[in-house]
């Protein structure tokens, strides 16, 4: 199908005609846990462990439909300021689900790849993501990316350092910088940017995920809370994105007749 040699494509200096499409490119906020808890006088962990569930079946759905990419946000870089025991707890499920999942995912296809700065978990949970990382590198399905201790700040601000590194080295100019080099040294490298953009739990906000991606990504936001959402709330999130006319700057009319052509 066309649709998928184009997914296929890295990033695109084109903007893609996707309307009534599938994205390729799937991005999720996963609010709500800790309420969903707190409305069932659940500890905030409990909400945490239903989520997995949803994560589970996001998945398959995503793996079903042919998107190509999907992204979860688990841990921000700055969910560290929570209690030190829901963030133990937190890194501990991360900890577990993945152990229990890989071989599954692997079996099915998937590609796993983290985002984030790794160096603050544990050197258990460091090396089970590196691992499952090279386990499931040539598998051709649905890369599933999760950003963990992910800010879209901390992204941006180590591409910089990057350039600015073999600026000093003398490898190439300041002028030679533009956005095609910038975007080789953000951690979603050679992935296409998110079409879609979903976050549960009501809130309207990015919550520093990512700030350099989501340029021109379709956001939907739904105030059901992560353990609540289903196969059938995902297909109200795609059913939203297929209505959109993405036009890129341009005009409707331009997009209508190059559609067309
Ligand atoms: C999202 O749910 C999961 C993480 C941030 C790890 P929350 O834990 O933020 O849930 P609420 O927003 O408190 O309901
Ligand atoms: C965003 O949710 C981060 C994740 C879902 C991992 P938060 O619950 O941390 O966001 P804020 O604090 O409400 O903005
Ligand atoms: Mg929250």
């Amino acid at each position: 199908m066309a649709f998928f040699s184009k997914s296929t494509t890295p990033v695109k200096s084109q903007p893609p005609e996707q309307d009534g499409a599938l994205p390729v490119h799937v991005a999720i906020i996963m609010d709500g846990n800790g309420r969903w808890a707190k409305q069932r006088y659940l500890p905030r962990i409990a909400g945490h462990r239903a989520g997995v569930d949803v994560v589970r079946t996001i998945v398959e759905a995503c793996a079903a439909k042919g998107i190509r990419v999907l992204t979860l946000f688990a841990f921000s870089s700055e969910n560290w300021r929570r209690p030190e025991a829901e963030v133990n707890l937190l890194v501990d499920l991360l900890l577990t689900s993945l152990q229990r999942e890989v071989e599954k995912l692997h079996k099915n296809g998937i590609r796993l790849r983290f985002i984030g700065e790794r160096s603050a978990f544990n050197a258990k949970l460091i090396e089970m993501m590196s691992s499952a990382e090279r386990l499931t590198a040539d598998n051709t399905g649905l890369t599933l990316v999760i950003a963990l201790n992910y800010g879209g700040r901390w992204d941006v601000t180590q591409a910089a350092q990057q350039l600015a590194r073999r600026v000093e080295a003398g490898e190439i100019r300041a002028d030679d910088i533009d956005a095609a080099m910038m975007e080789t040294r953000l951690c979603l490298h050679g992935l296409p940017e998110p079409d879609l953009f979903i976050r549960t739990g009501g809130e309207q906000r990015i919550s520093n995920f990512l700030l350099w991606h989501l340029s021109y990504t379709e956001l939907y936001f739904t105030a059901i809370l992560w353990p609540d959402f289903d196969a059938r709330a995902f297909d109200d999130a795609l059913a939203s994105f297929s209505s959109r006319q993405r036009r890129f700057g341009r005009t409707g009319d331009q997009v209508e007749q190059a559609k067309g052509a």
